[in-house]
């Protein structure tokens, strides 16, 4: 075993020597890099960026899985509804009403989202093999093409479901999934239709909790979000209908642990299929690794009335994986990361606190980059010496735009 070892490090040096450039140090292009939160892909087919994703041979990356996350959404809201149905028709016409906040129309999670729902719902159309997932505007009268109205039988009574109204929400500066321009839109969309409301739904719970602070709290409409950030569980006490929980403490975990055996040139399962020294493992009911994508994947928890209580804190680290490593053996390296917006309420409230802790445990000394969620260079005129470290973790603006992060690799 110890021999085996011995071999495998050895290949590891040497595999790093190879590539290394006149100095002795290792070069930029051959650094591990994971990219995480936004999936280097096509934003209008969702195509996966292979070349982004296979950039050298110590690429990952890191998210969720999207499709079971969007199904267990969907099914939330649709389970709420049905046991709610006596009382959530509010305006008595027959007709379950629910608007929908979008987040980022070219983003594979939000798209992935929005069908969750509109497929649950029964509003879903097809559209070349897929639900189509483009917002419909309003669409008070069922007039719409992009979405149909559904029909839901509870208890002998049958209703219809209807999307009022979806919009993508960003702002007039360029960000997505902006909190504050959902805030408005059901100011908007309430002050014209408000009685047909009975459900709001939203990509995501900064979005959600900025509608049911200014309007849905107020007029009892439950309200649905993903996340499970802090403000959001606690107001599951007050009446928000719920959140999913993307498991940002696994997600966050990945995203340094990986970086951190490839500058171990140890196994890449290490500490996540496989138990570390320390004793860090992930079982496989929060996680799966999709090879061919090169993708790691949390799996996706429901966090509702029933179960919230389990879920105050989403900044504490994952127990299974909390265990210090030694600096012995996992030596301080220096890792460049960036956030593509510094005021995105999931990543600054949920996982940046998450990586903040997992850095310590992993001997990483991270430089954290907050971007302004508009524009890649922003973030890019930030990594103007990327000598200074030995691994990156990326967060796009826009998910087809790693190559203006791999170019700088490559110089
Ligand atoms: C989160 C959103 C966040 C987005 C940023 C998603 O996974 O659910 O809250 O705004 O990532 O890319």
């Amino acid at each position: 075993m110890k021999k085996k070892l011995f071999v495998l490090t050895m290949a590891a040096v040497m595999g790093l020597s190879l590539t290394a450039s006149a100095e002795g140090e290792v070069a930029n292009k051959d650094k591990p890099l994971v990219w995480f939160n936004r999936q280097p892909s096509n934003s209008s087919t969702g195509e996966l960026d292979m070349a982004a994703l296979s950039f050298n041979d110590n690429t990952y990356y890191v998210g969720f899985d999207a499709n079971q996350g969007a199904e267990l959404q969907g099914t939330m809201v649709l389970d709420y509804i049905k046991a709610n149905a006596a009382t959530i028709d509010r305006n008595g016409d027959g007709v379950i009403g629910y608007v929908l906040a979008i987040g980022d129309i070219g983003h594979n999670d939000s798209i992935a989202r929005t069908r969750g729902v509109r497929k649950a719902l029964g509003t879903g159309v097809d559209k070349d093999g897929n639900i189509n997932s483009e917002p419909v505007g309003t669409n008070t009268d069922g007039s719409a093409t992009v979405v149909q109205d559904g029909t839901l039988e509870v208890d002998g009574t049958t209703y219809t479901v209807r999307e009022l109204a979806s919009q993508e929400m960003k702002n007039s500066a360029g960000a997505t999934w902006d909190a504050a321009t959902a805030g408005n839109a059901i100011g908007t969309w309430s002050s014209s239709f408000g009685d047909q409301i009975d459900v709001v739904v939203s990509n995501n719970d900064g979005m959600g909790m900025s509608m049911f602070n200014a309007w849905s709290k107020d007029n009892k409409v439950p309200t649905f979000g993903y996340d499970a950030n802090n403000d959001a569980v606690a107001a599951i006490a007050e009446g928000y209908g719920g959140t999913i929980s993307q498991h940002a403490d696994v997600q966050a975990y990945l995203t340094l642990r990986v970086l951190r055996n490839a500058l171990d040139g140890v196994d890449i399962d290490t500490g996540i299929g496989t138990a570390d020294e320390a004793g860090n493992v992930l079982s496989e009911d929060v996680y799966v690794y999709n090879e061919e994508q090169r993708s790691y994947y949390a799996l996706n928890v429901a966090v509702t009335a029933e179960n919230y209580e389990e879920f105050t804190d989403s900044t504490k680290v994952y127990e299974p994986v909390s265990n210090q490593l030694d600096e012995a053996t996992s030596p301080v390296k220096k890792v460049w990361l960036n956030i593509y917006n510094a005021a995105d309420n999931f990543l600054s409230s949920t996982y940046q606190p998450l990586l903040q802790n997992y850095d310590d445990i992993l001997n990483l000394e991270v430089e954290y980059i907050g971007g302004d969620g508009q524009t890649e260079s922003n973030i890019t005129n930030r990594l103007g010496n990327p000598s200074q470290y030995d691994a990156f973790a990326i967060n796009m603006v826009k998910t087809d735009n790693a190559a203006s992060y791999t170019a700088l690799l490559n110089q």
